[in-house]
């Protein structure tokens, strides 16, 4: 569905870059309750801090589903954030349930927010050649944090 809209974007543009912030949305869903699963179910001596890291990563992601889902209503399409959307259009690894120690959850979320901002990157340039550089820019805004977030997460699993 598409809601028309004085934007200065044509309806070609803001569908294409709606598809592509519609398929990083479902991803960042994903990455958002992957965060959450390893703030609840961390054990071992760094209990704490790895708790408190993991919710603080859950947080930075929780802006990035906003900022996809709210460009996606802003170009007159509609955000699917629905949990059976999300299941089956994520693009990321599957969170393992047995995942107990800090560095068995430290090394999975490493994973999947390396895998999330490899996608981001790429939508920067998809998002260019769309024809939306204000999405492209969004892109750019995610991608940064989700180096930053992947560098708190990898500093714990380097020594030198
Ligand atoms: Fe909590």
């Amino acid at each position: 569905m598409t809601y028309t809209s004085r934007i200065d974007l044509s309806e070609h543009v803001r569908k294409n870059a709606s598809t592509l912030l519609q398929a990083r949305l479902s991803d960042a869903l994903d990455l958002e309750a992957q965060a959450k699963q390893a703030h609840w179910n961390v054990k071992g001596p760094h209990f704490l801090q790895l708790h408190q890291l993991f919710d603080s990563v859950h947080d930075e992601i929780e802006q990035f589903v906003d900022l996809l889902a709210e460009r996606i209503t802003t170009l007159g399409h509609v955000a699917d954030g629905r949990v059976t959307t999300t299941a089956a259009a994520s693009s990321l690894y599957g969170y393992p349930l047995e995942a107990s120690g800090g560095e068995a959850h430290l090394k999975a979320l490493a994973g999947s927010l390396g895998e999330f901002g490899k996608l981001v990157r790429t939508a920067i340039g998809e998002a260019e050649e769309i024809g939306d550089a204000d999405t492209a820019d969004l892109f750019t805004q995610i991608s940064r944090e989700t180096d930053k977030q992947l560098w708190f997460v990898e500093a714990h699993l380097q020594s030198h």
